[in-house]
């Protein structure tokens, strides 16, 4: 076994790792997602589902990726390695996916930073959906739409260059380290986009309708909690969101101090995005109602997810508020950004964290040769006419097909084959004000497995039934995606089977230990 002293960064302050973890768990996903996955699935009565979905598997999974993260202190390979030489492979999975979806995520925060400067003066016109996906994204010349993963276009000349920006920021926030970069960033944007979302919200609270819509949104279709679909919409939400399953809540958790507690962070974190989402879902619902008003269409009409409502929708509706419209529609797209930019730092930290403490590569070596690397595929890629093809199919096959399985195969590798779950329990609850018992290793080792193996089960489904309108070229291509994610994992792993991780020995800890000593066991609890 190698032994080396290796300085580990710390987070500066316990709020700085809760804001940076709010600040990954909140993202695009909250945003243009929940609204709209929420309404389709039963309205009110989707908090049924998705409050337990957060508490039964969001919670349990968190608490366990900040333990392992803790206890391993490593970024998600070593530390899946420190906990069980044959688990590595997850977390180089776990690496492998992080880079298929940041470099399509990127992609998304560079349209909304394009169309925060739009807003200003609804550049978009009177035909929102054929500006973005003939105008903007077509080059002007085609339907991006109507393009699928082999045909190759053009590169929209203006979004390629803001990608690239949107990449030098991030790379650069990345490279500055945990506390001067990304913590410091964190403390800056989180604050702030609580109180742009704030002001959005309320703005669209007063406008005529907003009742209507929030009674869409809220009035409970109970006959959906029957409904399974309903409940692996759910669950789908909640990993998504809370960002666990990717490694990121895993590599975060690996520059705590010994001492900090873990649940009570888990809570919070999982009680303030999904506080977020509902805000989130508030806010668009009082715009829709406003819309349906106008138009004298109803609400259902109006709503759709993702590209559909950030894209399309709220640029329809943008062209019709009473007053301000420009700032609501900078603010909004204002909030996409921010949201979205933090929780990219988060993507794209997990592979960075992986090469450096896996290679013994510096912060600044891992930054430009891996992040360099996935901001060189997201350039090359995305930022093209059949972009937005190859976006939806990634991002559909990676979170069927990666985060959730990932997530599946994590938990029973650490918690039935590596049996570590009462060695994980102890260590929480070691330094931790609120105590996790049997509940928490039933929600974790039963509960959560079997919903996503069902959600695994009935995923396939959903593709096979849908193979019939898609080309093959496209099927293949998000297949190798997921399915490469996996392969890439295990190889890796292989490769890098013989080569010991090294000990750890944290020199911000050894020197708080020493000093405890000498004051009798009074330590900083961060
Ligand atoms: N958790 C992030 C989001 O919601 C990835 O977008």
């Amino acid at each position: 076994m190698v032994k080396e002293r290796v300085i580990r960064e710390n987070w500066g302050t316990r709020v700085g790792f809760i804001l940076a973890a709010i600040g990954s768990a909140v993202g695009l996903g909250n945003i243009w997602r929940f609204p709209g996955v929420a309404y389709e699935n039963g309205g009110g009565a989707f908090m049924v589902p998705y409050l337990v979905a957060l508490l039964t598997a969001g919670i349990p999974l968190l608490i366990m990726e900040f333990t392992i993260g803790r206890r391993y202190k490593g970024s998600a390979p070593v530390a899946f390695r420190r906990l069980n030489k044959n688990l590595e492979f997850v977390g180089w999975w776990q690496v492998a996916i992080c880079i298929v979806i940041a470099a399509y995520y990127a992609v998304i925060i560079a349209w909304a930073a394009m169309y925060a400067f739009f807003a200003i003066g609804q550049t978009w016109g009177e035909d929102p959906a054929t500006f973005l996906f003939v105008d903007f994204l077509g080059n002007g010349n085609v339907d991006a739409t109507t393009l699928a993963f082999s045909d190759f276009g053009e590169w929209v000349p203006n979004l390629t260059l803001v990608l690239a920006a949107v990449w030098i920021v991030t790379l650069l926030v990345i490279g500055a380290g945990v506390r001067k970069g990304i913590e410091s960033t964190a403390k800056v944007f989180i604050p702030l986009l609580v109180v742009m979302f704030g002001v959005l919200v309320v703005q669209a609270l007063t406008l005529d309708g907003a009742t209507a819509g929030l009674d869409a949104f809220f009035t409970p279709d109970w006959d959906q909690l029957t409904n399974s679909t309903v409940w692996v919409s759910a669950y789908g939400q909640i990993f998504f969101s809370l960002s666990v399953g990717f490694g990121i809540m895993i590599t975060y958790a690996s520059y705590l101090k010994r001492k900090s507690d873990i649940t009570t962070s888990a809570f919070t974190v999982g009680l303030a995005n999904s506080s977020f989402e509902l805000l989130a879902g508030i806010g668009v619902f009082s715009v829709l109602g406003f819309m349906a008003l106008q138009s004298g269409t109803p609400i259902d009409e109006q709503v759709s997810t993702g590209v559909g409502l950030a894209f399309v929708a709220f640029p329809a509706i943008i062209n019709t508020l009473p007053y301000a419209a420009g700032l609501f529609g900078t603010l909004f797209f204002g909030c996409l950004v921010i949201a979205g930019f933090t929780s990219l730092v988060s993507i794209v930290q997990v592979p960075v964290a992986a090469v450096e403490d896996r290679f013994g590569l510096s912060r600044l070596q891992g930054t430009i040769f891996i992040g360099g690397a996935i901001a060189l595929l997201s350039i090359v890629l995305f930022p093209a006419t059949n972009g937005l093809m190859l976006l939806d199919t990634a991002d559909s096959f990676i979170n069927s097909y990666g985060i959730a399985v990932a997530a599946l195969i994590s938990i029973i590798g650490v918690v039935w084959l590596a049996w570590k779950w009462a060695e994980l329990r102890e260590n929480a609850n070691r330094t931790s004000i609120f105590k996790i018992g049997h509940l928490w290793l039933v929600c974790l080792g039963v509960v959560t497995p079997l919903i996503l193996g069902w959600m695994l089960v009935d995923n396939i489904r959903t593709t096979i039934d849908n193979e019939a309108g898609v080309d093959s070229a496209t099927l293949t291509y998000g297949w190798t995606v997921a399915g490469g994610a996996l392969v890439l994992g295990v190889l890796i792993a292989l490769v890098l089977r013989r080569k010991d991780v090294p000990v750890l020995v944290d020199e911000a800890e050894a020197e708080a230990e020493a000093e405890a000593t000498l004051t009798g066991g009074k330590e900083d609890t961060q």
